[in-house]
């Protein structure tokens, strides 16, 4: 005799349910598709320019006439978005981040592009200074170096603008300034884009999972030892992550952004569990550096981990991802 001892059996048992492939597609919850992806892409002035990054292997940093092709390949795979970060020459960065709203400024020539060969393909902007600031902060600083708050939601106002008369689709403000949602709403609405819409980065949290992006975008060496804690989040919080998107909701924000991903997850589920609005999480820099450099020591396999956080960030309520392993997922996805 083997087992319970005769007479007992479990009432229940749950193993059942996972027996067989069939059953276990059958109970699953929750499940990824290609429709919750946003690809970021960094890119170059010129033409014909392709950079790696060594910090996030499999990423190229790239001229638009390349984006392009890229770009090609993501909509025949069904990604619905790309989102866009700048990579600026020091000669264009300045203390006033005049750069950031030059109608023929770099994002502002590559929205068109894109839009124009693609129109199909959701353009998301970053707004935020740190790419043309000298000093590598999102904002305008004082001679403290502190981030004054009104006069750079005068600047973000502007960049918003000129993103989304470029075509922008969606405009992302992720400098965590306060009021900025409401102003640039304000203006987009007096300027006739009413259908632009905001994606709010309202939980960013000041985190060290950014490092690999700083790199990529050439801020980490204007921004030196300084960091972003007087705007960005204390990673100790949660209660004020719902207070930030509650005003972000309220001032006109269509979706919101929960920021990095995979250690934050639960605060995706409080606030989804709250707002019942859309919630995007950025897997972020260094979280794709980890599984990458785990992966190419042979110490994970690749596509399971990305595949389960993944599926993680719909668990806990996410709508959309935005991973610099969307092009690999798209793949993945369809040869399965
Ligand atoms: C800055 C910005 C950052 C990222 C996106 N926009 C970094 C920062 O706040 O310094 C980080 C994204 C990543 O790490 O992948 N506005």
């Amino acid at each position: 005799m083997s087992g319970f001892s005769f007479g007992f059996y479990p009432s229940t048992r749950k193993r059942r349910n996972r027996t067989d492939d069939f059953v276990r597609r059958l109970v699953a919850e929750n499940q990824l598709s290609v429709n919750d992806l946003i690809y970021p892409v960094f890119v170059l002035p010129g033409e014909k320019q392709q950079q790696a990054v060594s910090s996030m292997p499999g990423v190229e940093r790239k001229s638009v006439d390349l984006l392009l092709q890229e770009i090609e390949q993501l909509v025949s795979l069904g990604v619905p978005a790309v989102a866009l970060f700048p990579v600026v020459g020091d000669d264009k960065k300045s203390l006033q981040a005049e750069e950031a709203y030059n109608e023929q400024g770099l994002v502002q020539t590559a929205v068109r592009a894109i839009k124009h060969r693609f129109p199909e393909m959701g353009v998301i902007t970053d707004i935020a200074l740190d790419p043309y600031t000298s000093h590598g902060q999102d904002g305008i600083i004082d001679k403290n170096g502190y981030v004054l708050n009104d006069e750079t939601v005068d600047v973000l106002t502007k960049q918003a603008l000129s993103h989304a008369a470029a075509g922008a689709d969606i405009v992302a403000p992720s400098d965590m300034m306060d009021g900025r949602i409401g102003a640039i709403r304000e203006s987009l609405e007096v300027e006739g884009f009413v259908n632009a819409k905001i994606l709010a980065y309202s939980a960013k949290y000041a985190s060290a999972f950014y490092g690999p992006f700083r790199d990529a975008v050439g801020s980490a060496g204007s921004l030196g030892k300084a960091d972003k804690k007087t705007y960005q989040m204390d990673p100790a919080n949660s209660d004020e992550a719902l207070h930030e998107i509650a005003l972000d909701i309220e001032e006109g924000a269509d979706m919101l952004m929960v920021k990095p991903g995979m250690p934050y997850l639960d605060i995706i589920r409080r606030v989804k569990e709250n707002f019942k609005v859309p919630v995007f999480a950025y897997h972020v820099s260094g979280e794709y550096a980890m599984l990458k450099a785990a992966s190419q020591n042979g110490w994970l396999d690749e596509q399971a981990v990305v595949m389960e956080a993944m599926t993680c960030f719909k668990r806990a309520g996410t709508d959309a991802i935005l991973t610099y392993y969307a092009k690999d997922i798209a793949h993945w996805l369809k040869n399965s």
